[in-house]
């Protein structure tokens, strides 16, 4: 079973109890919370005070994405804040493999995100200790952009390693997703799919989503 996970931050901030709400209704799988630092991408949203406040308003899993150099010295925060995945990325990084073991004694879901220049292979080493690898169909930084469709062959390749290794790994893809290309995203071998003007840049989130479900 496929699962959807909106990029909150993509719908109106200062409404977003209202957005959650929508998305609850629509039965959405996980929250994506898109966490930017200004540095690691050239753009700032918010830090963990915004987990936290979220965590207290819905019982949706939250997916924390970190565009973030040197994530290492927030995960506590982030995790202790309510995330229940929390995604660095292999870029922002150096000691990649103690960061995925410290989010997972935190008793957090770790993943390590690839933008769409890092190749499948950079991440032989690690796979065995993620439950996620997110694939970025766009460079991070911004809601809205166009998908690359390079990220397709990624998926295939990382889904066919995950499967002879017999690895629970889940793939999530992330950028640029619509109704019109989430069954080429699901098809290629993502586990979930996060959209963000996809479905919080319509006009009726639960349509939007239902369609998207008939077509994965
Ligand atoms: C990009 C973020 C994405 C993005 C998704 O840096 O990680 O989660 O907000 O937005 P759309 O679906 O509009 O590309
Ligand atoms: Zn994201």
């Amino acid at each position: 079973m496929k699962k959807i996970a909106p990029s909150i931050l993509s719908g109106d901030i200062l409404n977003l109890s209202e957005e959650i709400k929508l998305l609850e209704e629509a039965g959405v799988d996980f929250l994506h919370i898109d966490i930017m630092d200004g540095i690691f991408v050239p753009n700032i949203t918010a830090g963990w005070n915004l987990v936290e406040a979220i965590k207290a308003r819905t019982d949706i899993p939250l997916d924390v994405h970190l565009m973030i150099d040197r994530p290492e010295r927030y995960i506590e925060q982030f995790v202790k804040s309510g995330a229940d995945i929390l995604t660095v990325h292999f870029e922002g990084t150096t000691h990649l493999h103690r960061v995925v073991e410290r989010i997972r004694e935190l008793e957090a879901s770790p993943g390590v995100a690839i933008n769409p220049g890092t190749p499948v292979d950079f991440l032989s080493e690690i796979l065995d200790y993620l439950d996620l690898v997110l694939v970025m169909s766009v460079d991070p930084g911004f809601s809205g952009q166009e998908f690359i469709y390079s990220a397709l062959f990624k998926i295939e390749k990382l889904h066919g390693i995950i499967q002879k290794r017999e690895l629970e790994t889940q793939i999530e893809v992330d950028g640029g997703i619509k109704v019109i290309n989430i069954a080429e995203a699901a098809n290629s071998g993502a586990d979930i799919i996060v959209s963000g003007s996809g479905i919080l840049g319509t006009k009726n989130y639960i349509e939007t989503i239902n369609e998207m479900r008939e077509r994965i």
